[in-house]
Formats: C-alpha cells, sequence, structure tokens
C-alpha cells in the first residue's frame, strides 16, 4: 500500500512540473499584450509632452519613463517557444530569429533605463533624443516582427 502511494506521489510531482514548465499560449500572448498595452499608455501623454502639445510636467514625466523602463523588462518571457499560434499579431520570424529578437528587446530596455535616467534632469534638450532612440527601438521591432 505505502510503495503504491509514494510512487502516486512521485508521479503526480513529476506531471506537475511538466505542467509547471510549459507555458499557456492563450496565457502568454494576453500577458505579452497587456504589457505593452500598459507602455503604451505611459507613451501617449510623454509624446503629447514632447511635441508641446500637452504641458511638460518634469515629475509626471520621469514617473511615466520610470514605468516603462520596468515594463521593458516584461514582455520578453512572454514571448517562450510555443505561442506563435492564437490571437496574436507576432510573426513567425520571432521564434526564427530569436536572437535578433531579443538583442531588439535588450535595446528597449537599455534605451529606457537612459530615458528615465534622463528624465531626472527635467531638461528637454536631452530627454528628447532619449525619448527618440527610445521609440526607434518599438519602431525597429514591430517593422520586423509584427504583423500590420
Ligand atoms: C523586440 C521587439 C519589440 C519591441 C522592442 C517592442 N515591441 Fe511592441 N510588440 C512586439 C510584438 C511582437 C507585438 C505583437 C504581440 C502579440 O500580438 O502577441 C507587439 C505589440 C505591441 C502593441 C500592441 C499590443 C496589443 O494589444 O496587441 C503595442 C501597443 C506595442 N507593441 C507597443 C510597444 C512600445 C510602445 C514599444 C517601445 C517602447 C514596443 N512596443 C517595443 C514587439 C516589440
Amino acid at each position: 500500500m505505502k510503495k503504491h502511494l509514494m510512487t502516486a506521489i512521485a508521479a503526480a510531482a513529476i506531471t506537475m512540473s511538466a505542467t509547471a514548465g510549459a507555458v499557456d499560449a492563450d496565457k502568454a500572448i494576453e500577458y505579452r499584450q497587456g504589457v505593452f498595452n500598459a507602455m503604451k499608455w505611459h507613451f501617449g501623454p510623454m509624446v503629447g509632452m514632447i511635441k508641446g502639445k500637452i504641458d511638460y510636467d518634469a515629475a509626471d514625466f520621469e514617473r511615466r519613463a520610470k514605468l516603462i523602463a520596468a515594463l521593458a523588462q516584461m514582455p520578453q518571457e512572454g514571448f517562450a517557444e510555443g505561442t506563435d499560434a492564437g490571437d496574436t499579431d507576432a510573426k513567425e520570424e520571432i521564434w526564427e530569429n530569436k536572437e535578433k529578437f531579443d538583442q531588439g528587446m535588450k535595446m528597449m530596455v537599455e534605451k529606457s533605463a537612459a530615458l528615465a535616467e534622463v528624465a531626472k534632469s527635467g531638461d528637454m534638450a536631452k530627454i528628447k533624443p532619449a525619448f527618440g532612440a527610445l521609440g526607434k527601438t518599438c519602431k525597429g521591432c514591430h517593422d520586423n516582427f509584427r504583423e500590420e
């Protein structure tokens, strides 16, 4: 009896760890899209301030820059193996060229951290190019890896 129970527990443990390792594609897609939408939420008012359509509020700009720098670290894990199919605009090329894609993620992390740093100065002459550099990482990756 005892031996059977132990075997059953061991088997259950193996099944559980196997499930924990696999990523649910739908959840991963929702996760990464959610993170990107959160980034966009903050990006919008920042663009407005850069273009002078919204009054520049240094503290608010800095707060949003910090949040984007934190969010930038999040989407990558949502592009796990096997999450290419579903309600997604992600192109197959991501998984065929994962190194280049991951490099793009890394650039976004770096440029958003640089922007958050520069935002502290409140100096638009420094903020504008840093913001532009970050925006380029978004566009660069979308052009290559996201469906129109
Ligand atoms: C390294 C690649 C990469 C970078 C960098 C990147 N994106 Fe994306 N983005 C994607 C991909 C791929 C999708 C499609 C995700 C999906 O539909 O599963 C996407 C989707 C989006 C979406 C749409 C989400 C939805 O609801 O479908 C928004 C908004 C977005 N990105 C904003 C941004 C912003 C803002 C930046 C820069 C600050 C950025 N992205 C940087 C690859 C990237």
